[in-house]
């Protein structure tokens, strides 16, 4: 297939400004689509999601593109001209699975004329990596980071029209593109960046390298994406940051979090708000209040502790220790009880001793989480911590497991906590084990799984519970609530 197409001329009418000169590109794509589409090219595209919410928010920016660049979605890999994979490098295990993935699609590749295997994402703002697919995958022909992910349209007009790999990774950008196409995967619920990047760095932590300098977005765009949300059907929106509490920091005189978190609660129409990640560090009084003062903001923080020795938080640059850690869960627990806590553990940071292990023992069994994910220590090529001593790796296993028996003996006090109550749900999906079941999450995030049919998806239901199953309940519809219903009777 040879299209007459001067790539030159058309790059230089393309406009300099942004989101201009996307929708620009996505109009020429979908020309050329149209095209291929005559001679029987399918332009059925995917996008797979590796990682955090981060990454998940640029999957559905990167799908969003792609339909609007003509390509349909579909979930088979076999079925796919284009397929994009949004990495994650947080640990070194995400990157192996990526490139069991990609290994996978070589076949596919074979045999699907013209098709683009593509990667973004976090991996690919390390240069061995990209260096490594650059070699090793010839097969992979999209290369881009994650300061050009709104770059998407035109990079892959590139790869279609030269038909040569296009690679472009960005150090860093203070650019901050907005008004982009998005194909949210829920329709009831969605999530809005206020942040990108971080400037924390936590010894073991890569994210700092490879999202770059924490850049806020504008409150007001921020309110109108979630307005927008809500006018679509958004039941729910998650605000998004690697640290929400340090949001604004770097614009002077900017909204704080706690005022923007305030701000999104008190749209109309919004029955809940979440946020993640929030660094112990700086978790104000004034959010605090907020809360308290908002009941559609979930009961649900995650105060990631990464350690509960003192002397280990010091050399991760956490600036916090186990007592002010310790003081914040009391305060937390005092001023709104019924918030569920969720962490994070790294275990076998390097220098770690079995007493430092022990502090952290003592934190989890005294801050009775609701729900603790612990991570053995990964190494991660550019951060300081790589170059300090390492844990031996048979203790860091051992201690690795008896957390995990701590930190499921410890939370299981929390488990028949609301049992009996019935609680506002959103319902979610359909019990994908359970024939005739659905699921749904409590305003603290617990899941919760009772019999009901698949209407109901994407409405609120108040539901009993009426047996607790450790990290989530079995329950009972009470009375449905179309809105309509829940208006006549005044009840449920
Ligand atoms: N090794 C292990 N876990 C890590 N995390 C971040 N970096 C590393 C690393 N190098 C964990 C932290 C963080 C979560 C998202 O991932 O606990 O909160
Ligand atoms: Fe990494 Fe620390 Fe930033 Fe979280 S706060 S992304 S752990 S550097």
């Amino acid at each position: 297939m040879d299209y007459i197409i001067d790539f030159k001329e058309i790059v230089e009418q393309a406009p300099a400004e942004e989101p201009a000169r996307q929708y620009y590109f996505m109009d020429r794509v979908r020309e050329l689509v149209e095209m291929k589409k005559q001679e029987g090219y399918a332009a059925h595209c995917m996008v797979e999601v590796m990682g955090c919410q981060m990454s998940a928010k640029d999957g559905e920016k990167l799908l969003g593109i792609l339909e609007r660049c003509g390509y349909t979605v579909t979930e088979d890999d076999r079925d796919a001209d284009v397929v994009l994979f949004t990495t994650c490098t947080v640990r070194e295990n995400a990157n192996m699975k990526l490139y069991g993935r990609v290994g996978r699609l070589k076949h596919q590749y074979e045999r699907r004329d013209g098709m683009i295997i593509g990667i973004t994402g976090c991996m690919m703002q390390e240069k061995d990596e990209v260096e490594g697919i650059r070699k090793r995958y010839p097969y992979v022909r999209l290369v881009f980071g994650t300061h050009n992910v709104y770059k998407l349209a035109e990079l892959l007009y590139q790869t279609l029209v030269t038909g040569k790999r296009t690679f472009e990774v960005l150090e860093d950008t203070k650019l901050i593109v907005e008004e982009l196409p998005s194909d949210r995967r829920y329709r009831f619920k969605g999530a809005v960046n206020i942040s990108y990047g971080c400037n924390n760095f936590c010894t073991y932590c890569i994210v700092p390298y490879v999202r770059g300098r924490e850049k806020s977005r504008n409150a007001t765009a921020i309110l109108r994406e979630c307005e927008q949300l809500i006018a679509d059907g958004c039941l729910e929106i998650t605000l998004l940051g690697q640290n929400v509490n340090s949001y604004g920091n770097d614009i002077p005189g900017s909204t704080s979090f706690p005022e923007l978190l305030a701000a999104v609660a008190e749209l109309p129409g919004l029955r809940r708000v979440r946020y993640m990640t929030s660094n112990p560090k700086d978790l104000s009084d004034e959010l605090i209040e907020v809360m308290k003062t908002h009941p559609n903001i979930e009961r649900h923080i995650h105060l990631p502790l990464q350690s509960g020795s003192s002397a280990i938080l010091k050399r991760m640059n956490r600036h916090y220790t186990k007592e002010s850690y310790l003081a914040l869960v009391e305060k937390i627990r005092r001023e709104l009880p019924e918030v569920a806590l969720t962490t994070d553990i790294i275990v076998g940071f390097p220098g770690e001793t079995e007493a430092d292990f022990q502090d952290t023992v003592e934190v989890v069994q005294q801050a009775q989480f609701d729900a603790a994910y612990t991570f053995i220590y990964s190494k991660r090529t550019g951060t300081p911590a790589a170059s300090y001593e390492q844990v031996p790796e048979e203790d860091v296993k051992d201690r690795f497991d008896r957390l995990l028996k701590i930190v499921q003996e410890s939370s299981a006090a929390n488990e028949t906590r609301d049992l009996g109550k019935t609680m506002e749900v959103l319902v979610e999906d359909e019990n994908k084990n359970q024939e005739g079941y659905l699921t749904g999450r409590l305003s603290n995030s617990v899941l919760v799984h009772f019999p009901g049919p698949k209407e109901l998806i994407g409405t609120m239901q108040m539901v009993k519970l009426t047996e607790s199953k450790g990290f989530y309940y079995f329950g009972e519809l009470v009375g449905r609530q179309s809105e309509a219903q829940y208006c006549e009777t005044g009840s449920i």
